[in-house]
């Protein structure tokens, strides 16, 4: 017997994400799912897209009418100049991760720093403002949460990171566009492992410490962790990384990064959909999604 299968059919809206690799991407999953149970003709799906592509894949979903796209690793920089228009923010943190296609013009936001945001917040229970943040690391991802953290207002940002040059241009970005509250230095400064006691929060944006690497830490023995401090990792497999288990010894409160890749999820839907998603139903959804992974 066969099922007439309607699921998609002539009015469907695409959405989707491109990267390379893209095979492990959850946001598939994710987006169908929220897609269904809305019963919204949505579908979502991975587009795998090589370098020399990658502004023919642009013009192409412009030009097949998908409704918006993610765009992950390593384009979030590179896709910037494809767009119509980007936001000041998506600008300063030199990265977009969702773009919406309106009336063939596309515009590029990104909500990996919002999503980090809203999960550290939800997490910790508490925000950036007035608090002093010590963040290793001074990549993409450090570059977006490092602009945020700074646009809600954090008192000072230290920025730590093995290649010094890097952390002084994000120092550089947030000094010159947002407030003077950003200061860098080497992981081994001598100042480094104070600082790092003395902070409110700690933010590791590497992926040092991810699976399989999980016995490696993004700080040397010298750092220690001070009871009462929030602790943020970007990874989330393994949930609780060498680092986080250190600071969970210590007394610290921590934070993985699963939430924000969920919440960077839900941002995009909604910037797709103009829908406001209810939490009960985002935090139902966050408790399914926490099994898958
Ligand atoms: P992402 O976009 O995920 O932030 P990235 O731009 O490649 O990735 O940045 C990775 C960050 O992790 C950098 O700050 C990098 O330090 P360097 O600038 O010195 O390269 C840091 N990092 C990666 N592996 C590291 C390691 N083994 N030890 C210390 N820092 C590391």
């Amino acid at each position: 017997m066969i099922n007439i299968d309607y699921s998609i059919n002539g009015e469907t809206k695409l959405l989707g994400v491109i990267g390379n690799p893209i095979e492990h991407s959850i946001s598939p999953v994710l987006h169908n799912t929220i897609s269904r149970y809305f019963g919204l003709n949505l579908t979502y799906v991975p587009l795998k897209v090589e370098a020399s592509a990658l502004e023919y894949a642009i013009k192409g979903l412009r030009a097949l009418n998908f409704l918006g796209f993610n765009v992950t690793v390593p384009y979030k920089t590179d896709v910037i100049k494809f767009l119509d228009d980007t936001s000041k923010e998506a600008i300063m943190m030199g990265a977009v991760n969702t773009i919406k296609n309106i009336d063939g013009r596309l515009f590029g936001y990104n909500t990996d720093a919002e999503g980090f945001s809203r999960s550290f917040k939800d997490e910790s229970g508490s925000g950036f403002a007035g608090k002093t943040v010590v963040m290793i690391g001074a990549g993409g991802a450090a570059r977006a949460m490092a602009v945020r953290i700074a646009l809600e207002g954090a008192k000072k940002i230290y920025i730590m990171n093995r290649t010094v040059s890097s952390a002084e241009n994000i120092a550089g970005i947030i000094n010159n566009n947002i407030g003077q509250v950003a200061e860098c230095l080497g992981m081994d400064d001598k100042k480094a492992a104070e600082l790092f006691y003395r902070g409110d929060i700690i933010v590791n944006t590497t992926s040092v410490g991810m699976h399989p690497d999980v016995t490696s830490s993004p700080v040397g023995s010298g750092f220690v962790f001070r009871p009462g401090q929030v602790v943020f990792d970007a990874v989330y497999n393994p949930p609780v990384t060498r680092f986080l288990r250190g600071a969970a010894e210590n007394g610290c409160k921590t934070v993985n990064g699963l939430g924000m890749l969920f919440y960077q999820g839900i941002f995009a839907y909604e910037i797709w959909t103009g829908l406001k998603l209810k939490d009960e139903l985002v935090k139902e959804v966050y408790s399914e999604f926490v099994k898958i992974l």
